[in-house]
């Protein structure tokens, strides 16, 4: 059923992802005149606060978190905010949760932002106080589950009161400008197309680095490691993207229908092609950074690096390997998804000394979010001494190309998408169990071999197993 919610309901109002993503991404809706004028938004979580309260707590975290350039007038926006405290856990509180968001005129959407622990008992809560009808929407913030069983749990609690129409599962990576591009890139251009396969591409690298570490996030990141927390989810999403036959339209059924097929032709992972690391005390930009077990204050076997060797058995991918790596305490930021093609045929200038190399398209998501394609080109001269030529990149920077355009937080497109009741940037469930099962087979296999990670140092690019990882196939990692 379409509606544009007048209610948003957000568990988690206090937490984390409240405070940096979600209320300064409703906020810059609201100033840009995007939200519809009755949407009243009621925050929920366990402290006690009146309504004043919350809005001075979330007045806060706007002047902390938004960028200075888009912080304006709070007032308006922070009179559609209301707070009702609630234990999720009992069934006591929903009743007072439901009089205060009241009756909406047209629906309402919830966005759950809190442990999975309390997915269903909130589920059971909001059933309780009749707040799961029709007009009703969910979100689910990650993490699903902690393997294919658990999500499916939580899957199956959502399901037995909201049916998949009206569930809306967040992935923050589809939210971004620069990954909705990528469906811009590969399908309103007619030239990538007909190369975009095993014939023409070698392998396609997509890489997920951070400097961060930790970040506080002790116990959560303890339990999930690198796999769970980014491979899972964003880097699956990624390939997804790059990997999927065209949709006949950009719509919930068409997009997500391709990209399960894809999820679900992926190869589950023999020995030799993962790698597992984790970071060890070393230097970011000279800054001098502690190891993990030193952040975390005890050893653990948890990766906070994965390389993985990845394949797409269908026809179109072939013996193209995806070679997929995340890391904490990298270099530097950047996510970037690199499609290697493959040498020409025939070299005609290979009898004047001319050496090629293969076309190289680089689509860097962030920081910088650049699309690069690597041509090659005669280097100007007589050529008596033989024709050279070289690789010069054509580049386009996005923000360049569209100056004056805002640029948005993933979370602004999600959370007007989920007010509307758009779907497409949302993933099914189908996806997230196909994503489960790759994920849980590759954890089993290090589990039966006793892979534990290698140690790297803060600063450098992973073991050094990963970079062989690549090699012995005679493939460098993009840098
Ligand atoms: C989250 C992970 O999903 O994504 C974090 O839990 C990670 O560990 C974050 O830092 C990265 O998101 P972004 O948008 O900064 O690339």
């Amino acid at each position: 059923m379409s509606f544009t919610a007048d209610r948003l309901l957000l568990f988690g109002a206090t937490g984390d992802l409240a405070q940096r993503m979600l209320l300064p991404s409703l906020f810059a809706l609201d100033a840009d005149g995007l939200l519809a004028p009755d949407l009243k938004i009621i925050g929920t979580a366990r402290s006690s606060m009146s309504d004043a309260e919350y809005r001075n707590f979330a007045r806060a975290a706007l002047e902390k978190y938004l960028p200075a350039e888009r912080r304006g007038r709070m007032a308006g926006f922070l009179n559609r905010l209301a707070y009702q405290p609630l234990d999720a856990t009992t069934l006591e509180g929903y009743d007072d949760l439901a009089k205060k968001v009241g009756k909406p005129a047209r629906g309402l959407a919830i966005f759950l932002s809190t442990a999975p622990s309390l997915f269903g008992p909130t589920i059971k809560g909001l059933q309780s106080a009749g707040l799961t009808g029709e007009n009703v929407r969910m979100c689910l913030e990650k993490p699903l589950g902690t393997d294919l069983a658990t999500s499916r749990e939580i899957n199956d609690a959502v399901a037995g009161a909201f049916p998949e129409s009206r569930i809306f599962r967040i992935d923050h990576y589809l939210g971004k400008e620069t990954v909705q591009n990528l469906l811009a890139l590969r399908f309103a251009n007619i030239m990538f197309e007909p190369l975009w396969n095993a014939a023409h591409i070698d392998h396609v690298q997509i890489t997920v680095a951070e400097t961060v570490g930790l970040e506080g996030r002790v116990a959560f990141y303890d339990d999930a490691g690198a796999i769970r927390d980014m491979v899972q989810n964003h880097m699956l999403q990624l390939l997804a993207l790059v990997a999927m036959e065209p949709p006949a339209h950009f719509d919930a059924a068409a997009v997500r229908d391709e990209k399960v097929k894809v999820l679900r032709a992926l190869r589950p992972v023999s020995a030799g092609e993962t790698v597992t690391g984790q970071y060890r005390a070393g230097a970011i930009q000279g800054q001098a950074v502690p190891g993990y077990d030193e952040e975390l204050g005890k050893d653990s076997d948890t990766e906070t690096f994965v390389a993985i060797k990845g394949h797409v058995d269908n026809w179109r991918w072939k013996g193209v390997p995806f070679y997929l790596r995340t890391g904490k305490r990298m270099p530097k930021r950047v996510t970037e998804i690199v499609i290697q093609f493959r040498c020409v045929p025939h070299s005609i200038f290979a009898g004047k000394g001319a050496t090629m190399q293969p076309n190289r398209l680089v689509i860097g998501i962030q920081p910088e979010e650049n699309i690069t394609l690597s041509l090659m080109a005669k280097v100007p001269g007589l050529d008596r001494e033989g024709i050279r030529l070289r690789s010069v990149p054509l580049n386009i920077a996005m923000p360049d190309a569209f100056s004056g355009a805002v640029r948005r937080i993933a979370y602004e497109r999600l959370l007007l998408d989920l007010v509307e009741g758009d779907q497409t940037l949302f993933v099914r469930r189908d996806e997230v169990e196909a994503q489960w099962e790759w994920v849980d087979a590759i954890r089993s296999r290090w589990e039966a071999d006793g892979l534990t990670p290698k140690t790297y140092t803060a600063g450098s690019w992973g073991p050094s197993a990963a970079i062989a990882l690549a090699e012995r196939d005679g493939v460098t990692w993009h840098e």
